[in-house]
């Protein structure tokens, strides 16, 4: 039995009861997070939280729960779904009403729905590296909301999969944004590049908790845009995201970044991820 949170109850799965007019399905007017759990911890939540009261609030929707709130929804979902490692998947919408594109009556309330998941780390990737592709960045200006409406990112993920890579590499008036669904970082003569935290790319938690750890270990950072053709002559390339961790890319487009294999300062930062988790905590 899987137990899922809908509008302020815990419910199997088979008995929710979702409204075909939920402006969800409509319009994707709504926003959303995704919360790693490791050890059966959630991680960074408090973060994730945040930045989920920041998107609705980007987009005048009021949540109606406090950041604490939604942390104890999402402990709860963890610990009645026994769930050790997997994921949180949280989303708001504007409510369920009749379809008009203006905002409906405020006595129409916000639809928060969430679920966990167990699902394991990429080790496999993560020791590997995977490939990308470069795909136009035909996205809104609004990167920086966490917003439902995926559409750009759903075609470009597909894109890339039907080529055999992992990921797509957003590209936007020549420059790098940021992945389909993840945050891409180059690393040349020891510094770490990536695009900087703009209205044209998440500013990912992981992306966040990765340039801390450079920070701490004293890798330097330039949060500078680069070119596809820089990339390509990157010692190393790595992306970051709550389910990807730090998954180094060794190909784009069919070229070998460095010596195609996951690279020492990405190991690195591997390494210093994997030991401020919760997993590691309890050892
Ligand atoms: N995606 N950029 C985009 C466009 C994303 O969708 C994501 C995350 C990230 C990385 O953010 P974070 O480190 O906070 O996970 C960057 C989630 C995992 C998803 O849509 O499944």
């Amino acid at each position: 039995m899987t137990i899922y949170f809908i509008d302020g109850k815990f419910t199997d799965k088979d008995q929710l009861n979702i409204s075909v007019d939920d402006r969800g399905y409509y319009f994707g007017d709504g926003v959303y997070e995704v919360v790693k759990v490791y050890n059966g911890e959630l991680y960074t939540a408090e973060e994730h939280f945040e930045r989920l009261l920041q998107s609705a609030a980007k987009i005048k929707m009021t949540i109606p729960y406090s950041q604490q709130q939604l942390i104890e929804i999402a402990k709860e979902l963890v610990e009645r779904n026994k769930i050790d490692t997997g994921h949180i998947y949280l989303q708001v919408t504007r409510g369920a009403s009749l379809r008009i594109h203006q905002f409906p009556d405020p006595s129409v309330l916000p639809v928060v729905t969430a679920y966990a998941i167990p699902n394991e780390r990429p080790l496999k990737n993560m020791a590997e590296g995977v490939s990308a592709k470069f795909v136009e960045d035909v996205r809104w200006l609004r990167c920086d909301i966490k917003s439902l409406n995926l559409l750009a990112n759903v075609l470009a993920k597909q894109e890339a999969f039907e080529d055999g890579c992992a990921e797509a590499i957003f590209v936007r008036d020549g420059f790098v944004m940021e992945g389909s669904s993840s945050n891409m970082f180059g690393v040349k003569d020891g510094v770490v590049y990536t695009h900087p935290a703009t209205n044209l790319i998440l500013n990912g938690i992981t992306r966040q908790v990765i340039l801390k750890l450079c920070s701490e270990i004293g890798i330097q950072v330039k949060e500078t845009a680069f070119t596809p053709e820089d990339a390509l002559k990157m010692d190393e390339f790595f992306m970051t995201s709550t389910t990807a961790e730090v998954t180094p890319v060794i190909l784009i487009d069919g070229n070998q970044i460095g010596s195609g294999q996951p690279g020492e300062i990405t190991k690195k930062l591997q390494e210093a991820f994997s030991r401020q988790m919760p997993v590691f905590e309890k050892q």
